[in-house]
């Protein structure tokens, strides 16, 4: 699908090819009138009564006399970007039509800022996103081309290479996690992650067990016992900046099926265990918006991936293993394996010398109990971080809320037989889960994203969101405004990349 730029007069609307168009007006009617034919229909809808005043309200109007697309939604916007996106929503859901290949968002009575075009064209996708790869009956997406139809360029193409930079990263991400667990392996996301890498700037490298077992990963490994399906550790570098910069290091939680092993899960439900590799989709995801936007700024990517099964080789509650950092671990439930592959990826990314870590992982029920499917869980000892992420949880519509990291919530991960259990009791499970990790990031900036309740929407639309690669996004544009020339465009470098 193809999102751009219309630069268009407003007197030439009418003579605008598409299957729809979608128009963008204020929340309530304007003062004046404005002029040309799309004045008049609005100001005769809204005589009529026909055109309610408030956020996300929509009429449609078919055929409309003089123009020539063939239908119009008109739609109402509420206050800034998250107006422009539940607008956008709505109007898409007027037009469920399986034809309807050429879009137009005109904006010529509602002017959007850059954020609004990144905003509007995320909507657009997102409201066609279509999921084929093993269902064959579904219907493509038939959406070929989205213009954005403004009057003026004014710095809106940014919008557009952010727009699209957010949707090629969101669809990478839906799709890795919305794919079964048997058509999304560990192998089949390290060639994931190989085809991202052959663009220029960036660079893939895959171990497997073998090389898992020499790095001494004995965490990782002991989850990955029990499945016939080989583990791999996926590393993939991303290079906007000079090579001296220290990167960003984004460590995914790639558990492909989590059957909870021998501490086995109940069956009810158990299938959207499927999503348990929701933060290494999102690492994916963030790495094919890195391709498009090309910022300056450095970014290593690492995913553990295997599956968690029960069988006679799987790792047993009450075994003690040794993490990469020398540190044993008694695992008392199976079950709480996230943490476990994670750790050993945390140990490993010191190596990078990063500017910071961010993990980002399905990691526990217990945080969907909290902040359920609205916020990510934020966890970080460094406030800086903390609040650069959340600001750009906010600002990409995205958000996640901060919580506690107190020590006293250590205490229960105290074990008789090793240097700590992989769980506590039942209270503050995120916490004490995030409590765990943190003991393998001494010293690095770092923060955890807890997306169990984020990642995906159970229920009739089940599926994969994408989240939260727009946070993630966003950050990394503000850490290259940070370490680049304080601007939020990409380097020389980059650009160039860019054209190939
Ligand atoms: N992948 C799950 C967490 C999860 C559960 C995410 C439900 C989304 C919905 C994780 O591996 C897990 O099983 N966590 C356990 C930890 C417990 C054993 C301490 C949990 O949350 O129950
Ligand atoms: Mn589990
Ligand atoms: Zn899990």
């Amino acid at each position: 699908m193809n999102f751009e730029l219309k630069v268009l007069p407003s007197s030439q609307l009418p003579s605008l090819v598409a299957d729809a168009l979608v128009v963008l007006l204020p929340e309530s009617p304007a003062q004046q009138p404005a002029a040309g034919a799309l004045g008049a229909l609005v100001q005769a809808a809204e005589a009529a009564g026909h055109l309610e005043t408030g956020a996300a309200k929509t009429l449609g109007c078919y055929p409309v006399p003089g123009f020539k697309a063939s239908r119009l939604v008109l739609v109402r916007c509420g206050e800034g970007p998250a107006g422009v996106r539940k607008a956008v929503t709505a109007a898409l859901g007027q037009l469920k039509s399986p034809r309807l290949r050429r879009l137009g968002v005109v904006t010529a009575l509602h002017p959007l800022d850059a954020e609004g075009v990144a905003v509007a064209i995320q909507a657009v996708a997102e409201a066609t996103y279509v999921y084929t790869a093993t269902k064959p009956s579904a219907k493509a997406r038939s959406l070929e081309r989205c213009q954005i139809v403004v009057e003026r360029d004014a710095g809106l193409r940014e919008g557009v290479l952010l727009g699209r930079a957010r949707v090629a990263g969101l669809e990478m991400a839906r799709e890795w996690a919305n794919r079964p667990a048997n058509h999304a392996t560990p192998a089949m996301l390290a060639d994931a992650a190989r085809k991202l890498g052959r663009a220029p700037g960036f660079r893939t490298e895959v171990l497997g067990p073998g090389q898992v077992e020499k790095l001494g990963m004995g965490a990782f490994l002991a989850v990955a016992r029990g499945s016939a399906q080989p583990l791999r550790f996926i590393v993939m570098h991303y290079q906007g900046a000079a090579r001296s910069e220290a990167p960003v290091v984004l460590v995914g939680k790639g558990i492909t099926f989590d059957t909870g092993g021998i501490s086995i899960k109940p069956a009810a439900g158990m299938d959207e265990m499927k999503f348990d590799m929701g933060g290494a989709a999102s690492v994916l995801g963030t790495f094919a918006a890195l391709g498009e936007l090309r910022p300056a700024v450095n970014v290593v990517g690492l995913i553990p991936a295997c599956e968690n099964m029960p069988d006679g080789k799987a790792v047993k509650p009450g075994d003690v293993v040794t993490s990469m950092s020398g540190q044993t671990i008694e695992i008392l439930n199976t079950d709480a394996e996230g943490r476990l592959i994670l750790c050993d990826a945390l140990t490993y990314a010191a190596r990078f010398k990063p500017r910071c870590v961010i993990d980002i992982a399905t990691l526990t029920g217990a945080c969907v109990i909290a902040l359920g499917n609205v916020r990510s869980g934020l966890f970080s000892s460094d406030d800086s971080l903390a609040a650069a992420l959340a600001a750009a949880g906010e600002s990409a519509q995205d958000p996640c809320w901060r919580m506690p990291l107190d020590d006293e919530y250590a205490e229960g991960l105290k074990s008789s037989f090793a240097d700590m259990a992989n769980v506590a009791g039942r209270e503050a499970g995120s916490v004490t889960a995030a409590k765990f990790l943190q003991k393998f990031v001494k010293e690095v900036r770092w923060a955890h994203l807890d997306i169990a309740g984020t990642a995906w929407k159970s229920g009739a639309a089940k599926g994969a969101t994408g989240r939260p690669v727009p946070l993630l996004l966003e950050f990394l544009r503000g850490e290259s405004a940070a370490q680049g020339d304080g601007t939020k465009a990409p380097g020389k470098a980059a650009r160039k990349a860019r054209r190939g």
